[in-house]
C-alpha cells in the first residue's frame, strides 16, 4: 500500500468524566504519547450513553469507538457503568444483526489514576481498527440519501 493511501482510523472515544477523562487528561500532563487519531467526547457518566450515540458516530465517519468509564464499584453514580455493561449485552447482537463488526465498539475502565493504561488502551483500539479497515457499512446509506418509502411519500 503506498504511503498516500494508507489507512488511519478515524475514533471516537465517549468518555466517563470522572474517571476516563481523568486518567487521559492524566496521560497529558504526564507527557505520554498515544496516537492522534481519537476524538474524545466527555459524558459525566458511561450509563448515560445512549446506543443511538454509538450508531450516529458510525454515521459520521467513525471507524471505530471507544466508551470507557470508571472501574466497577467506582462509579460517582453508583451503578452507571453497570448498566452500560448491561446495555452492552443486549446491544451487541443487535450490531452484528446490522451487519456491524462489534469489535468496532471496545469497551474499557481506566480510572483517574492510570494514565498509562489510557495511553496502553486508546492505542490498542486504533491498531485493532487499522487492521480491521475502514468502516463502509454508512457509506452506500449516505450516498443514497434519504430513504422514503412510496407509501410515506402519498401522504
Ligand atoms: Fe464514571 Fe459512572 S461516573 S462510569
Amino acid at each position: 500500500m503506498s504511503e498516500e493511501n494508507k489507512f488511519e482510523p478515524k475514533i471516537v472515544a465517549f468518555l466517563c468524566n470522572w474517571c476516563t477523562y481523568a486518567g487521559a487528561d492524566l496521560a497529558g500532563t504526564g507527557r505520554k504519547q498515544y496516537q492522534a487519531n481519537v476524538r474524545v467526547i466527555k459524558l459525566p457518566c458511561t450509563g448515560g450513553i445512549d446506543p443511538l450515540f454509538l450508531i450516529k458516530a458510525f454515521e459520521r465517519g467513525a471507524d471505530g469507538i471507544l466508551v470507557s468509564g470508571c472501574h466497577p464499584g467506582d462509579c460517582h453514580y453508583n451503578s452507571g457503568n453497570y448498566h452500560a455493561r448491561r446495555r452492552w449485552n443486549v446491544f451487541r447482537p443487535l450490531l452484528e444483526f446490522c451487519g456491524i463488526n462489534p469489535e468496532r465498539i471496545q469497551f474499557s475502565w481506566v480510572s483517574a489514576a492510570e494514565g498509562g493504561k489510557w495511553v496502553e488502551t486508546i492505542n490498542g483500539v486504533i491498531d485493532s481498527i487499522r487492521a480491521l479497515g475502514p468502516f463502509e457499512g454508512y457509506q452506500k446509506i449516505n450516498t443514497m440519501g434519504p430513504m422514503v418509502s412510496s407509501e410515506s411519500a402519498n401522504q
